[in-house]
């Protein structure tokens, strides 16, 4: 973390209280169900781990990976499959989990694309909304926060690959690498 300003805006103690309320809340509404939970790597894998462990009905995981066509168009939508899921959708209710939502573009893909498989009920949690970047419109059914327009890592969330590591959110600031990922 060196010469980088760390402040650190949900603490692990908020983020653990939050996924419990989220998982109570799955948990209800799924009751008598089976959900497949499905996490968008990599982003997602903290929060999915913590929130299995609070969802009190039976239910599957799997993973799915997407990538951005190259930088130069990254915000166009075009986003491509680079992890396809295990298990078959077809008929069963699933819940697409996310660590952050950003424009939307990564979500209607993965939405569109999941719904060609005939999925019984489509939902998504998202632990963090960064609303004010939205440029496809979701409808996220769990949310765990809404963070401001600001550059953010830890619990999954990464700079570089780094951070995910970080048991709560921070906002990152005096880095250079943080703000030109930012405004691509
Ligand atoms: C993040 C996040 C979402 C996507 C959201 O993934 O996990 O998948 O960006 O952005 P959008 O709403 O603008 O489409 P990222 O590309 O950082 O990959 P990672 O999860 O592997 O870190």
């Amino acid at each position: 973390m060196k010469g980088k300003d760390f402040k650190i805006i949900i603490p692990r103690r908020e983020l653990q209280k939050k996924i419990k309320e989220l998982g109570k809340r799955i948990s209800e509404d799924y009751s008598g169900k089976e959900p497949i939970l499905i996490g968008i790597l990599k982003g997602s894998f903290i929060f999915l781990a913590d929130l299995i462990r609070v969802i009190k009905v039976p239910h599957e995981v799997d993973f799915m990976a997407v990538a951005s066509y190259g930088q130069e168009i990254e915000g166009s939508g075009v986003v491509k499959l680079i992890k396809d899921l295990n298990i078959n959708i077809e008929g069963k209710d699933v819940i697409i989990i996310e660590d952050i939502v950003d424009t939307g573009l990564t979500l209607n893909f993965i939405k569109k694309n999941l719904l060609l498989r005939n999925p019984r009920s489509l939902e998504i949690a998202a632990l963090l909304d960064r609303k004010e970047r939205r440029k496809v419109q979701m409808h996220l059914k769990y949310v765990g926060f809404t963070v401001p327009n600001e550059f953010v890592v830890g619990y999954g969330l990464d700079l570089a690959e780094r951070y995910r590591n970080l048991p709560y959110i921070a906002k990152i600031e005096g880095s250079k690498l943080a703000q030109r990922r930012f405004e691509l």
